[in-house]
């Protein structure tokens, strides 16, 4: 069986606000890019990898690869307007006899191998997609400008984080429609009738979003 992961690395970085697309601020002395890629490229659960690198970046992710001895780099492609669209054009990458895709957000650097362990490993007994997943800690909402609508119930509430691994031809059929409002890969499967599992996430998986996330992240290595 064999696992390919795409590490979606596109994104500009609007909020975080660097002088360079979020994959290639500094994470301590390296790009932000290098953390996940060699925790990927470490993990026994991975074959090979896909990078889909801020367009006209493809050069420095590769570079990167090289420097860092990631040998299961084996496409770095540039990606799309938005999430959806640069995994659907790294997923174009992936041979037709993959068994399991694996898609992670490089703005979660802090990738430990047991996630991946418990995602890749979940794809049996019938589920379509494996994600990991935290308990809500605020009380949510939803609301309509300034107004709230209602309260949602807490404990039926998850926080998703990346990985999130699939059956490859499920992922491709998902992402064969309109993806460009999706904010997770889950979310296109879900919305086909897949059984996405839910497993344990790992609060050091936090999310770069602003200068302050690269400060967090930082002291988590
Ligand atoms: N991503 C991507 N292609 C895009 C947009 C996002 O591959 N067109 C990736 C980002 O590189 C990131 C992940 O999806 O690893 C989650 O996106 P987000 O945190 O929103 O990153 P950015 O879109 O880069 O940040 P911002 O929204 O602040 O511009
Ligand atoms: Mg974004």
């Amino acid at each position: 069986m064999s696992v390919w992961a795409v590490l979606a690395a596109a994104g500009s970085g609007d909020r975080l606000g660097a002088d360079r697309p979020k994959a290639f601020a500094r994470l301590g002395d390296r790009p932000l890019l290098a953390e996940s890629m060699e925790r990927l490229d470490a993990s026994g659960w991975i074959d090979a990898i896909v990078v889909a690198a801020p367009p006209g970046w493809e050069e420095p992710a590769i570079l990167l690869a090289e420097e860092l001895g990631c040998g299961k780099v084996s496409a770095c492609v540039a990606g799309g307007a938005t999430r959806g669209e640069s995994v659907r054009l790294a997923l174009a990458e992936i041979p037709a006899d993959a068994a399991v895709v694996l898609v992670h957000d490089a703005a979660r650097p802090v990738l430990d191998d047991a996630v991946v362990e418990r995602v890749v490993t979940a794809l049996t007994d019938g589920w379509d997609g494996a994600v990991p997943a935290l308990p809500v800690a605020d009380t949510v909402k939803r609301v309509d400008g300034e107004r709230v609508i209602e309260t949602l119930r807490r404990d039926e509430l998850r926080a998703v984080q990346t990985p999130q691994a699939f059956l490859a031809q499920v992922l491709r059929d998902a992402c064969q429609g309109d993806v460009s409002g999706a904010s997770d890969c889950a979310s296109l499967v879900e919305a086909r009738g897949g059984r996405v599992k839910v497993v344990d996430g790992d609060p050091r998986l936090l999310k770069v979003t602003d200068a302050a996330d690269l400060d967090r992240v930082a002291a988590l290595l």
